[in-house]
């Protein structure tokens, strides 16, 4: 069988690594897909910066947009990030031409996700996402295949590495906000803007991510309540802990008789409770089912190597031929989403 030929559009700590796993981990991969995987072709920004891998047996595309229509690529690769272009012409362009598309881009899905899917849907390509809400934790896989037969009331967790990361240090170590950002920034976990990370809105856009496909709702990030962690000051977090609590940035999306509410905020949780357990840059997500207790699944939820293992396996899923409907469902049943039932501040 001919492998897997994948384009990488983006070639950050997260492209780079996928570039390595491809390479190291080519016996085990060709065993599970049944077919090898080889990257063709690459683009990025600076052709020149150290990172560190040899791309020298790669094509180099001059623009996304011509590495997502490479006649050689079967398989698109975004790893540029952001909501607009050239992130979303080229994810576009590759659908268009029937490609597949794996994507850790949680922006550009909450934003256009619906959109993205109906072009997959119509040209026949798999868009694939897992890396996009909580890293190397298998989220999407489990709301999409896993509880495919189980009606979902709630998915609630810590859906942002760097705000758990920046809390936890500030609790522990009695150290400043923008301390404990800088090193989130530092250690690769935060976002190229982190406004992003402590306003809330990462975590929006997971949520938005997570709602859809556990409630069969088209997403939306406008949807979203969102409050996020930078007004937080050492003395909040040590008045909580006075009263038994923790403070945890929180994604909340619940089925309601109004509709779908989702809502990211810092929350109080009891110290006792395992969600107040999850520290650092960890990721934390609890479902719960109809008629099963809760499932969590906790694990890195950023970082360079987090972030490649998901989109690998995501790469694997293509070699494979496996295509899910990317929100759960045929487009034509995706039911709309209420708009935010809080008001915004
Ligand atoms: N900035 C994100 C976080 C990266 O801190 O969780 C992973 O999506």
């Amino acid at each position: 069988v001919a492998p897997l030929k994948v384009g990488i559009a983006g070639l950050g700590t997260v492209g780079a690594e996928v570039i390595r796993l491809i390479e190291t981990q080519a016996r085990v991969l060709a065993g599970r897909s049944g077919r090898g995987i080889r990257v063709v072709a690459v683009t990025a920004r600076s052709k020149a910066k150290k990172r560190g891998i040899d791309l020298r047996g790669f094509d180099w595309a001059k623009d996304p947009i011509a590495l997502a229509t490479h006649p050689e690529v079967d398989c698109f690769v975004e790893l540029m990030g952001g909501a607009g272009d050239p992130a979303l012409s080229a994810v576009d362009a590759a659908l268009g031409a029937g490609k597949s598309v794996v994507t850790a881009n949680k922006a550009l899905l909450a934003k256009h996700g619906l959109k993205l899917a109906k072009a997959a849907e119509k040209h026949g390509g798999a868009l694939n996402f897992e890396a996009a809400v909580g890293a190397a934790i298998p989220v999407i896989k489990t709301l999409r295949e896993g509880l495919a037969g189980t009606g979902v009331n709630r998915v609630y967790g810590i859906l942002n590495g760097t705000c758990n990361y920046i809390l936890t240090r500030m609790e522990q170590e009695g150290l400043s906000f923008a301390e404990c950002l800088k090193d989130a920034q530092r250690l690769g976990y935060a976002e190229a803007n982190p406004s992003f990370d402590v306003d809330g809105h990462d975590t929006a856009q997971k949520l938005a991510i997570l709602a859809s496909l556990a409630f069969g709702t088209k997403v939306a990030q406008s949807a979203v309540y969102v409050e996020g962690i930078s007004s937080i000051a050492p003395e909040d977090l040590r008045a909580a802990d006075d009263l038994g609590y923790r403070l945890k940035l929180l994604g909340v999306a619940v089925r309601t008789a109004k509709g779908i509410e989702q809502r990211v905020h810092p929350t109080m949780v009891p110290k006792s409770s395992s969600i107040a357990q999850v520290m650092g840059v960890t990721n934390a997500v609890t479902i719960d089912g109809e008629g099963i207790p809760p499932i969590t699944l906790v694990g890195p939820g950023a970082g360079g190597a987090a972030t490649a293992s998901a989109v690998v396996a995501d790469i694997a899923d293509v070699a494979r031929g496996i295509r899910a409907n990317p929100f759960g469902r045929p487009i034509g049943q995706l039911r709309d989403t209420k708009k935010a039932p809080m008001e915004r501040h």
